[in-house]
């Protein structure tokens, strides 16, 4: 009885993870900190101010709260001149045939993001009228893997949380999932993942859940 999807929108919809690596680079070279796209990984759902604590691990010397939230804005700057380099191309056909797909089998759908510039990159990409909520990083006040995001998704279709599939490519968001009693299905990474209730390879496996 799934009446909706609510779909992560980072490695789920479309891949914005070089860029994060690219603008969160510039800041550890500036700031003399190491930082790999190893350690890239581990900001994958992870909000943008713990994504700099992780980066702040390898630190040598302590930021206060008003450098933090500089090198966020810098690191935020960077990231949306790069962002700018989206369009449709990035989005594949099977993501836009399988939402279509979807709709006109009468599923709500809606994004269930971290990020803050969930709108901009759905306008890049085209994307912003396949979907009937946007639940993101500017409506939370505590991110993944606690589910406050896809509980204002769910709530935004107007249907309970179990008759939602939650689909993520991050263990924090199967693991924030399920802690609201979604369904969840994991794609690339979280595909790995024991938690994650149904696993995919690609996103029109959804079609046949
Ligand atoms: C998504 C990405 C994370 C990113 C977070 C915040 O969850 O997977 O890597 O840190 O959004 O993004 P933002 O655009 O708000 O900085
Ligand atoms: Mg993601």
């Amino acid at each position: 009885n799934i009446k909706g999807i609510i779909f992560d929108l980072d490695g789920v919809i479309c891949s914005t993870d070089e860029y994060h690596y690219q603008a969160w680079k510039s800041i550890a070279d500036e700031e003399g900190i190491y930082f790999d796209r190893n350690i890239n990984e581990r900001l994958r759902g992870v909000s943008r101010a713990e994504s700099l604590e992780i980066i702040l691990e390898r630190a040598t010397a302590s930021y206060s709260p008003e450098q933090k939230a500089a090198l966020m804005e810098k690191k935020n700057n960077i990231y949306r001149e790069l962002l700018k380099n989206m369009g449709p191309r990035d989005v594949t056909e099977e993501v836009r045939s399988t939402l279509r797909k979807l709709r006109e089998k009468g599923y709500g759908l809606s994004i269930g993001s971290s990020s803050k510039n969930t709108r901009f990159i759905l306008e890049r990409t085209g994307l912003t009228d396949a979907f009937d909520g946007i639940s993101d990083g500017n409506m939370i006040s505590r991110s993944k893997p606690d589910p406050e995001v896809f509980i204002k998704a769910a709530g935004i279709l107007g249907l309970k949380n179990d008759d939602c599939l939650v689909i993520e490519d991050a263990v924090s968001g199967i693991d924030a999932a399920n802690a609201a009693g979604f369904h969840s299905v994991g794609i690339g990474p979280a595909a790995e993942y024991e938690g994650a209730e149904f696993k995919i390879q690609n996103l029109s496996e959804i079609l046949d859940i």
